[in-house]
């Protein structure tokens, strides 16, 4: 059981990653999490205390700057976190809950085929924020974990693990001096794809007298990061392994666009054409005398084709573990396919609208970046209900009429403008009788899990229909 409130738990997760990770009420954190080089690296990382910050804005609001105004009311305590073994239906809502048998079975799915590829899995963090499921990842055998920036890295190195590859560039120089500190804790690397950034990191490596492994940014058809001429390329490597410090691991290829495209034969062909370049990057690297031993990158949508195209040595995805409503819609032919596992709890707040209800779950609980999300019923995409608009707290959910149903589970993406109504509209002939009774409890499929997780503080892990943990999502909000 989970003693931490909310807020307290919000307040310490966001400072103080060591502590977090060490008060982590799951039965799977035994781990290091409060291994002392962690703590050490956590108390130099850590800024000051929110409390006293908080409590000295409020002092500022309340005119006499003397008296802190306490942030919470000592007499009205915050929601807490289920008690484990409480039933799934009697979850307070909003909350962010997993399947874990459906969770683990993703996993298991995606190392074996990793496994049977002989390719390296380093399942990538970003998508969850949270340490407990990179060590399920981990006891399955992947090698590591990747995550996007250098504060999200900070409560996983708290929690214990030992390598983790950041996909991305850094700049900055509390940034870099922060990564290059972790690289003297465990096994970290990093993206460049500019002379500068190879500058900024050989100064802090030696400052913190670390090892810092390096891999160059390929650009792959993306245009969102990395070099695309191989005389950029050899000119990043000839300054890498110029300092001793920095160590030239190979390069991170990787297609996020590719991911959501719906058609496999165009994720294959995207897909192989991403493959070619990188192999023809590698190759040149090789031939001009550099290392380049691993070629990173990949993700849920394309990694059965990235395991075909022979030349990635590392897969980097990370939602599979979840498949939210967005990837759902993918065509998928292959042993990779994945099963919902990420759900978001809502509850039925009014029926005072005829021809609809409204769930208490709306933009703040979710993410639609990327499509509103499913109800999901009895296993499977409702086909009676459409959760049809989104506001801040508020969710409507309607009866889909028979043209509305959805046939092969696919779903219209809001694409990237985050509309948050969908065609859905009341049909004019809409039964009242069918809709959910007040206080129902609905499960939600998120459009887009990413930004989803980084909504909420902790995730509700269900099996058999009962609360079996409460893990932290330790990383939420580290995006910087
Ligand atoms: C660099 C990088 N690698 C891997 C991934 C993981 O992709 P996915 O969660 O789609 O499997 C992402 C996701 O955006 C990414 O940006």
């Amino acid at each position: 059981m989970t003693s931490t409130t909310a807020s307290s738990a919000s307040s310490e997760l966001a400072l103080s990653p060591a502590s977090s990770a060490s008060s982590a009420p799951s039965a799977s954190s035994a781990s290091s999490a409060s291994s002392a080089s962690s703590a050490s690296y956590a108390s130099s990382a850590t800024p000051a205390p929110a409390t006293s910050a908080s409590s000295s804005l409020a002092a500022k609001a309340s005119g006499t700057n003397t008296q802190p105004v306490p942030v919470n009311p000592p007499h009205i305590s915050l929601l807490e976190a289920p008690e484990i073994g409480t039933a799934s239906a009697a979850i307070e809502t909003p909350a962010l809950v997993l399947d874990l048998d459906i969770a683990r079975r993703n996993i298991e799915r995606m190392q074996r085929a990793t496994s049977a590829a002989g390719v390296k899995l380093r399942p990538h963090a970003k998508a969850h924020k949270c340490p407990d499921i990179s060590r399920l990842q981990l006891a399955e055998g992947a090698v590591g974990i990747c995550c996007q920036k250098v504060s999200e890295a900070i409560p996983f190195v708290a929690a214990g693990i030992r390598d983790i590859h950041i996909s991305n560039e850094v700049v900055g120089a509390q940034k870099v001096r922060q990564l290059a500190e972790l690289a003297s804790e465990v096994r970290m690397s990093v993206c460049v794809d500019d002379p500068m950034q190879i500058d900024a990191l050989a100064v802090a490596t030696v400052v913190a007298g670390s090892t810092l492994g390096v891999f160059i940014d390929i650009d792959v058809g993306q245009h969102r990061c990395g070099v695309s001429t191989l005389e950029q390329a050899v000119a990043l490597a000839k300054l890498i392994v110029a300092h001793p410090q920095l160590e030239l691991r190979g390069i991170q290829a990787y297609h996020g666009s590719n991911q959501h495209q719906r058609s496999p034969e165009e994720r294959n062909r995207t897909a192989g054409h991403a493959a070619k370049i990188a192999g023809e990057m590698a190759q040149g690297l090789r031939a001009a005398g550099f290392p380049c031993d691993t070629i990173t990158g990949g993700g849920t949508g394309s990694a059965e084709f990235d395991f075909a195209h022979g030349v990635y040595t590392e897969i980097q995805a990370g939602s599979y573990v979840f498949m939210d409503a967005d990837y759902a819609s993918n065509i998928y032919t292959g042993e990779l396919t994945f099963e919902h596992s990420l759900f978001i709890a809502s509850t039925v707040m009014s029926v005072a609208v005829q021809g609809q209800v409204v769930v208490d779950a709306g933009l703040k609980s979710m993410s639609v970046d990327s499509g509103l999300p499913w109800i999901w019923e009895q296993g499977q995409r409702s086909i009676a209900l459409t959760y049809a608009g989104a506001s801040d707290e508020h969710g409507v959910v309607r009866p889909l009429n028979a043209e509305q149903a959805p046939s092969t589970g696919s779903t219209e993406p809001t694409g990237s403008s985050g509309s948050t109504t969908s065609s859905a509209s009341a049909p004019a002939s809409v039964d009242d009788r069918s809709l959910p009774p007040l206080g129902t409890q609905i499960l939600l499929a998120p459009g887009h899990c990413d930004p989803t997780f980084n909504l909420y503080d902790r995730l509700i892990v269900v099996q058999d229909e009962r609360v079996a943990d409460v893990w932290p999502i330790a990383a939420r909000g580290m995006s910087w």
